[in-house]
């Protein structure tokens, strides 16, 4: 199988092609910092080619949701030392995905201040986890030129601490509503100075910041996941194919480590302009490794990486489920099912250490 081969990114050697794909679990304590739960849980998914950490707060402003690590205190790099320690015993490869929420979090989720962002627009139609419940979101306060430039500071400086905490990478989170696809969607950003408005601007941000990122971890040391066909958390553009075209064009002038896209995951059959198939749009701009994500399964993994247009594929799902997914896959045995009451939260090891391996 293809998938099961391996496959080399920058310098270094993947020993299969199936990455866990980043995942967000809510399980750090009141300061962002990593349990012993969250070492034992990643050193169990160690046998993935990659390993793609949930996003990890780049700064206290970052923070969009309850319970979600960071990477700025040397409490938090200590912890994530741990992690990446026991993934390396036990013979694994981890990058660090960095995050930044912008506008997609809540005041009560992060002391009272409110959320930052390109502009101030709200996101409509969505409700955000709070500690006190759900609740609409919050009209965020628009970043200004000085902020910015902070910002991309703090993913410079998470991108030092990660490679501290021992993380073989860095990758941005560009996807999924978040920051970077904030400034990048004309929904969510209507600026006039030369962070907003034409395509070439509203790249401007997701770029500056990855200069940053491959800076710091080197050449093949970072990579980026976009998610151009998704709107969730408001986001919309008139020309996704257009924005997106030139976005990865520039990206790949750059010495990335991969390309992480999504396929579109919810139903986009009344927007005819988002692409149904991102590989098919955009895998010809391409020229590093791409990995590809949502909703593969065995099969249709093996396929597309058969078919060349994708060099490795992304689980999030199917990871979370089967610590052992690349053997599973391997005697194309039966599969966990993923328990989602317990995907964001529990506290225990309920629905995060205990999903039972292959027997012997
Ligand atoms: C519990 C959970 C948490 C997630 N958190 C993140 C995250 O922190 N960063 C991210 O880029 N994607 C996140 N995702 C999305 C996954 O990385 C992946 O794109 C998505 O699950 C689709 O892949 P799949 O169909 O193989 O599950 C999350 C998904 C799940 C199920």
């Amino acid at each position: 199988m293809k998938l099961l081969a391996p496959i080399t990114i920058g310098d270094q050697t993947l020993k299969n092609r199936m990455v866990m794909a980043p995942m967000t679990r809510s399980r750090a304590d009141s300061h962002g910092v990593v349990t012993p739960l969250t070492t034992l849980y990643y050193q169990q998914r160690a046998s993935a080619g990659l390993i793609i950490s949930e996003g990890l707060n780049i700064s206290s402003q970052a923070i969009g949701l309850p319970f979600t690590p960071g990477i700025y205190t040397p409490e938090q790099i200590a912890g994530w030392k741990k992690v990446t320690t026991a993934v390396h015993e036990a013979d694994g490869r981890i990058f660090a995905q960095l995050w930044h929420t912008g506008r997609a979090a809540h005041s009560a989720n992060k002391n009272g201040e409110l959320p930052v962002a390109p502009s101030a627009i709200a996101i409509a139609q969505q409700q955000v986890y709070t500690t006190g419940g759900w609740s609409s979101f919050e009209t965020p306060e628009e970043l200004s030129h000085a902020a910015i430039q902070q910002v991309i500071r703090d993913y410079r400086q998470a991108t030092i601490h990660a490679l501290e905490a021992g993380f073989d990478g860095v990758e941005l989170h560009g996807a999924f509503g978040y920051l970077p696809n904030q400034f990048l969607s004309a929904g969510a950003n209507n600026r006039t100075d030369e962070y907003g408005g034409s395509i070439e601007n509203r790249s401007r941000f997701t770029l500056e910041v990855m200069m940053q990122l491959t800076d710091i971890a080197g050449p093949g040391k970072a990579g980026i996941k976009l998610s151009p066909s998704i709107l969730y958390h408001g986001i919309a553009d008139s020309d996704p194919v257009a924005l997106y075209s030139y976005l990865l064009r520039e990206l790949d002038k750059m010495p990335l480590a991969y390309i992480h896209l999504m396929q579109p995951m919810f139903p986009i059959d009344e927007f005819d302009r988002y692409p149904k198939d991102v590989t098919a749009a955009f895998g010809h701009l391409i020229h590093h490794p791409l990995i590809i994500n949502a909703g593969y399964t065995r099969d249709t993994a093996e396929q597309i990486l058969q078919e060349g247009k994708a060099q490795l594929v992304s689980f999030g799902a199917l990871f979370l489920a089967n610590p052992d997914l690349p053997e599973r896959f391997r005697l194309n045995t039966a599969l966990n099912e993923p328990d989602r009451e317990r995907m964001y939260s529990g506290g225990d090891e309920k629905g995060y250490t205990d999903y039972p391996f292959l027997e012997n």
